[in-house]
């Protein structure tokens, strides 16, 4: 414990955007229950705390559980003016969450998302092939038929697109209409940011407008004629009687669209460029794949997408000797909970692609509200992962990385790279 001053979470200082790790450090250290003025809420960065707070079975995920502040009066009304955003699972209290949680559960089951590894690997080998022959394009006739290096974004024009294309293929809707998705799913992304210009605020609503009526047409569609898809699973799921109405569903597939998307690309991304730091720890795992599993769980342990979650007490809830009241409105560190040398050691700051403990990362989340699509987003690492190994070679990172923060949300959104791309092995 240090004499100075605490320093204070400010998501918008621009040494947060930059690194937020060492504030973490210093939080958990000497201020780790801290009421933010700003936030007009507590932050809570060690992982002990993290932990019990999401296992806590009286917690609320629902903001309407909260004593009223300026930020939560801003939140209710924007959710009056979209009430689907309110319908998301993410933000239900039981009995309604557990009933839509079981409706959707079963496609996101490992047994069902591993029958998925073979359209998963077809797309991503696709995207390379892509690249590759952009490479050949570019290198001239006296290239032709041979693999030359070739510079392209490992985020724009990997990472990033892909979680989408495959969510769609899995949903079942057209192959032709996926890239409208990209579109969408950008907007929705845009219209949860609380500092948005009113017109930028518009367009992006009229975008999930758009993607609204367009899975709902499409809904309909599997109504008539079910199919062997996600969209047809949740159609037709019932459970006692019960099915998802109109309006639920339609939530739901924009939650699924935005809770698997960007946080899966940050995790390609994030982990690629995490490699390159650490060669002797991407030569471990080249030599042995036997690693990759546990080796996702470290990267998303060590610069894992999602900085926070939030709950809101229903009753008076005493963190690391901090008591707070009911209706606190509590942001659960889930990045800084990874790095807490309290629980992982004191080489928590570092990737160790072997960490034996490496699967207990909270990236997922924890308890009632755990991620339901981290199958689906390992499998789609994991395949990314074997296929960068095993067809880029020589890949090194040839510009700067340029890394977006939000105060949920943290990733790369470019990383320009260099590698000869290889053929399907
Ligand atoms: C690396 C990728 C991913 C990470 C790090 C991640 C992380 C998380 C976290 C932390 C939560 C809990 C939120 C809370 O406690 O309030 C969550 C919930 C959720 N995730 Fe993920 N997620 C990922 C990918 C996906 C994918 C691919 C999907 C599906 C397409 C998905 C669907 C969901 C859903 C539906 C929930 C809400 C569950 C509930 O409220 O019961 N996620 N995710």
């Amino acid at each position: 414990m240090s004499t100075a001053a605490p320093p204070q979470f400010n998501p918008f200082d621009p040494s947060f955007t930059e690194t937020p790790y060492e504030l973490y450090a210093a939080l958990r250290d000497d201020d780790p229950v801290q009421y933010s003025e700003l936030l007009c809420g507590w932050v809570v960065t060690r992982h002990d705390d993290v932990v019990a707070l999401l296992r806590d079975p009286t917690v609320s995920s629902s903001v309407h559980s909260a004593t009223p502040t300026p930020v939560t009066e801003i939140e209710l009304q924007r959710l009056a003016e979209q009430p689907r955003a309110g319908r998301t699972v993410v933000m239900m209290d039981d009995p309604d969450h557990a009933r839509t949680r079981r409706l959707m559960a079963t496609p996101f089951r490992a047994s069902a998302i591993e029958a998925l590894r073979g359209r998963v690997h077809e797309r991503m080998h696709a995207a390379l092939d892509v690249l590759a022959e952009r490479g050949r394009t570019v290198g001239g006739p006296s290239t032709r038929g041979a693999a030359v290096p070739v510079d392209f974004d490992l985020v724009e024009d990997f990472a990033y697109p892909l979680p989408v294309e495959i969510f769609s293929e899995m949903l079942g809707v057209p192959a032709e209409d996926g890239p409208k998705f990209r579109h969408w799913t950008q907007c929705v992304a845009r219209s949860v940011d609380p500092v948005l210009p009113d017109d930028e605020r518009d367009e992006c609503l009229a975008g999930l407008d758009e993607m609204c009526a367009y899975l709902a047409d499409q809904a309909e569609l599997k109504r008539a004629h079910p199919a062997d898809d996600l969209m047809s699973h949740l159609v037709h799921a019932e459970i006692d009687g019960e099915r998802l109405n109109d309006l639920d569903l339609m939530s739901q597939l924009v939650t699924l669209y935005m809770a698997g998307h960007e946080p899966t690309s940050v995790l390609i991304g994030n982990g690629t460029l995490a490699l390159t730091r650490h060669p002797d720890q991407l030569e471990s795992l080249r030599s042995d794949r036997s690693l990759m599993r546990n080796a996702i769980a470290e990267l998303l342990r060590h610069d894992g997408p999602n900085q926070f979650t939030r709950r809101i007490t229903t009753r008076p809830t005493t963190l690391s000797g901090v008591e707070l009241p009911a209706g606190a409105v509590v942001y659960a560190g889930l990045a800084s909970a990874n790095r807490d040398p309290r629980f992982w050691g004191d080489d928590s700051e570092v990737v160790r692609v072997a960490r034996p403990d490496a699967s207990k990362h909270l990236q997922f989340g924890a308890g009632a509200h755990a991620c339901l699509g981290s199958h689906l987003a390992r499998l789609q690492a994991e395949v990314a992962f074997d296929a960068i190994l095993d067809r880029l070679v020589g890949l090194e990172v040839v510009g700067e990385p340029v890394v977006a923060t939000r105060m949920f949300l943290r990733g790369l959104t470019s990383l320009p790279v260099r590698a000869t791309i290889t053929p399907r092995p």
